[in-house]
This record gives structure tokens, C-alpha cells and sequence, in this order.
């Protein structure tokens, strides 16, 4: 048995804000110890209370810290890591300059592992704890980054991507490869420890309709695995798509025709979807990734979330980062996008709803609500050390925040990370700033 405990201030989501009185959806204490053992919490309370029951369990305390849930970055692309800042193009030229260029890479496995190693141990530095991952279309790439994952314990989602049309020659499966390959994959690392598969057809232009009988096939098959794909990013994208399926209502019914919208699939972007298609992703239990920094960087549009979480109609919603569009691995920073896109639709939209989309709303999106994304005794330790104070400029900063909401707040526009005190995954402690 290993048992450890952490002492710093708490806060936690049990309910979703945009649906909710903000004051009942958290739990916030000022001093807390969380007690982890064999990998899940299994105490929390005041340290008068916790301490003396604890023997020689060494805690380790955190000061001007708050602990929260790790972050859950539902959407990113780990053989873009190469390519993050890539100049200057819109999301169809971006791909094929860049992305599909990179992708290629991925036929070698050491280069795999490589960057594998590179990409986990940054979400690690940056309090990402777990992530729903696109890979590429060689299945050992898929692999690497399995292994990687295992190594820290970490609960991963990540799958192959299937396209057999509009992108280049050796990045093409078939219809047939990619139901063979992504079952064998599944066969292989769905619920192999605290790793699961994620069916990734890459979005509707790169997939023939052949390709999608075939994961539809699939994905009934095996009814718990999750499915992920993006959806009205881009205008130009969303008329493309009008063009390849002439006989589907919208981008989302493409999907939906093939049993692809169902709860634990979620879509990156959603930045255009219309009321329509609202209505279908909250009726089947599907969610939306919001990518605000690649939203910005390719200048696909702003989210509304708001509108998402239309209390008639609500749409579960996680925070992607979406490397290599996106242009950060800190959840901090996308948050901060997050905010402004926010600005750009309708407020309101507090730093408390933020830290619930980072944590919590991205449990929710991926259909793993009991077991992360919130402090609670039995769920998963899986749990970020935020330094309040990381920087000269957000120490100053904070003497002037006079509320938990204020000094949230602060965190997510200006931290980074250089805020991410610690980082535990399954109660072990994987990452630690040099001054703690
Ligand atoms: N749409 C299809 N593939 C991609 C990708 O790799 N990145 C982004 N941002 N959008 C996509
Ligand atoms: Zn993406």
C-alpha cells in the first residue's frame, strides 16, 4: 500500500455552473489534506481532523497553493507537437502544409516514441492529467503513445486516425485497414490499465462513406468505446462537407447517419453548428471540445458557449487544447482564449465556470464523471498543485484579488506553466516545479 497526503487549499466542482447557481456547484477550502492511497483519494478533510490519524505518512504541504482536479484536455493532437506555431494559414491549407506533412513522420516508431516522451511529459508540467489524444493513421504510433502514458499511470484516451481520401498517399488507410487496425487497437489497449480507445475517424472530408459503414460496424461493436472527430470548425470546411454529402442535412447528421453521435463521442471545434445540430448533440449525450486558442490561431471563429449550454438544450463541454493548432500546452492559457472568445458572444462567463470546463465539465465530456475531474473520496488522484504566486507579476497581482473568483482569475490570464507547483497522477507524484 502507498499512501501519501497533500496539504494546500481545495477547490472542486459537483455541478456544472452554466446550469446551476455558481455559489452550489463548488467546494472551495481554505486548508485541507487529501489522503491518497494504491492510486484514489481515500480521505479528505481539515488538517486538525486528518493529521493526527495519518502515523508516518509524510505530507507534503503546499503554501500560497490550491489544489485542483488535474486538467482534462479533450482534444489534441500529439504528432503536431513538432509543428505548434506553424505560420500563417487557415485550417484546409494549414493541414496540408503542415499537419499531414508532420504526420507523416509517424511511420517510425522511435520518432514516435520520441515525441511521445516529449508530449507527455509536457501536459505533466502543465497539470494535464488525462487527455483524449489523435494519433496518426500508423497504428504503432498509437502505441507509442500508449506506452508512454502507462509508464506515469495516466488515464488516457487516444486513438488511430482513419482517412482514406483527401489527404496524401502514404497517409491513407482503407475502409477495410481502418476497421482491422483501430479493433486491433481496441482489442489491445481499451481498459488496459487506465488506458482507453478512442474510434477517430479525422473529420467527414477525409472519410469515404465506405469508411464510415465500416466504423459504424465498429462502434456498435464495441458500445463503450469512445469516438472522436471534428465538426464546423472552419466555413469554408462546413461548405466542403455540404459538397462530399449532399444528401446529409448538416456536417453533424454526416456523423450521426453513422451511429458516430452517441455519449463519450466528443467533437473538436463546433464553432458554427447550427440550432439544429444542438439539439442533436444534446439529445444523444455527444460533447463539444472547445479549442479556443486554435479557434484563434487558424481565425476559425469564436465559440459561444453560452449558447452550448442553452439551459433548454445543454451540450456537455470540455477544454481542448488542440495542438498543434493550438498554441499552448498550459489549460491556464487556453482558458484564458477561452475567456476572450467568451467576451466576443455573451457573458457571463466567470473563471469559476472556466476551472469547471478544465476539470469536471471535461470528466462529463468523456463520460468519465465517477471516476475524475472532481476531489472526492474514491474517485482516481488524479490532482494539480496551482502556485498562486508563480511569477513577480501574479505575486504583486494577487495582493489585490479579494475573492477565490478574483485570484482565479489572475491565475488564468496570466499564469502558465510556471503555476503547476506539482502535478499527481493515480496519487503519485509525476511532475514537480524546481522550488517544490
Ligand atoms: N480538422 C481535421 N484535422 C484537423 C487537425 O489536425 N487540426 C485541426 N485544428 N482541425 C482539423
Ligand atoms: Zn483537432
Amino acid at each position: 500500500m502507498t499512501k501519501t497526503a497533500i496539504e494546500a487549499a481545495t477547490l472542486s466542482f459537483a455541478k456544472d455552473p452554466f446550469l446551476n447557481d455558481v455559489e452550489d456547484c463548488y467546494h472551495f477550502e481554505e486548508d485541507a489534506v487529501i489522503v491518497m492511497e494504491d492510486g484514489t483519494i481515500t480521505q479528505i478533510g481539515k488538517p486538525s481532523d486528518i493529521l493526527p490519524t495519518l502515523g508516518d505518512t509524510k505530507v507534503t504541504k503546499y503554501d500560497d497553493s490550491i489544489i485542483v482536479p488535474g486538467f482534462i484536455d479533450t482534444h489534441v493532437h500529439y504528432p503536431q507537437t513538432e509543428i505548434i506555431g506553424a505560420y500563417g494559414e487557415q485550417l484546409i491549407d494549414w493541414l496540408n502544409n503542415y499537419a499531414f506533412v508532420a504526420e507523416q513522420n509517424f511511420s517510425d516508431s522511435d520518432h514516435a516514441q520520441e515525441v511521445a516522451r516529449v508530449f507527455i511529459n509536457e501536459q505533466l508540467r502543465n497539470g494535464v492529467t488525462s487527455s483524449a489524444v489523435y494519433c496518426t493513421v500508423y497504428p504503432r504510433s498509437v502505441d507509442a503513445l500508449f506506452a508512454e502514458a502507462q509508464k506515469h499511470g495516466m488515464r488516457l484516451m487516444a486513438g488511430k486516425v482513419c482517412m482514406d481520401r483527401n489527404a496524401p498517399e502514404p497517409l491513407l488507410d482503407t475502409p477495410q485497414r481502418a476497421y482491422d487496425e483501430s479493433k486491433e487497437l481496441i482489442e489491445k489497449w481499451h481498459g488496459n490499465g487506465r488506458l482507453e480507445y478512442v474510434v477517430t475517424p479525422r473529420f467527414a472530408p477525409t472519410s469515404s462513406p465506405e469508411q464510415f459503414e465500416m466504423l459504424k460496424t465498429l462502434v456498435n461493436e464495441y458500445p463503450d468505446v469512445l469516438i472522436q472527430s471534428h465538426v464546423s470548425e472552419n466555413l469554408n470546411e462546413v461548405e466542403w462537407v455540404k459538397e462530399l454529402f449532399p444528401g446529409a442535412k448538416d456536417y453533424t447528421d454526416v456523423y450521426d447517419k453513422y451511429d458516430l453521435v452517441r455519449k463519450r463521442a466528443i467533437y473538436g471545434h463546433g464553432v458554427h453548428l447550427t440550432e439544429r445540430e444542438l439539439g442533436v448533440f444534446h439529445d444523444t449525450g455527444a460533447a463539444v471540445a472547445h479549442c479556443p486558442t486554435s479557434n484563434f490561431f487558424l481565425g476559425s471563429g469564436c465559440l459561444n458557449v453560452t449558447n452550448l449550454k442553452n439551459p433548454a438544450r445543454p451540450v456537455k463541454v470540455g477544454i481542448g487544447t488542440d495542438l498543434g493548432a493550438g498554441t499552448s500546452f498550459s489549460i491556464l492559457q487556453t482558458l484564458n482564449e477561452a475567456y476572450k472568445a467568451a467576451q466576443m458572444n455573451s457573458l457571463p462567463y466567470t473563471s469559476l465556470h472556466s476551472f469547471y470546463l478544465a476539470t469536471l465539465g471535461g470528466a462529463e465530456a468523456l463520460g468519465l464523471e465517477d471516476k475524475i475531474g472532481s476531489i472526492q473520496v474514491g474517485k482516481e488522484a488524479d490532482l494539480t498543485v496551482i502556485n498562486m504566486k508563480s511569477t513577480p507579476i501574479i505575486d504583486y497581482r494577487m495582493r489585490y484579488a479579494d475573492s477565490l473568483e478574483e485570484a482565479l482569475f489572475v491565475q488564468m490570464i496570466l499564469g502558465d506553466d510556471r503555476a503547476i507547483a506539482a502535478t499527481y497522477v493515480a496519487g503519485s507524484k509525476v511532475y514537480a516545479a524546481q522550488n517544490h
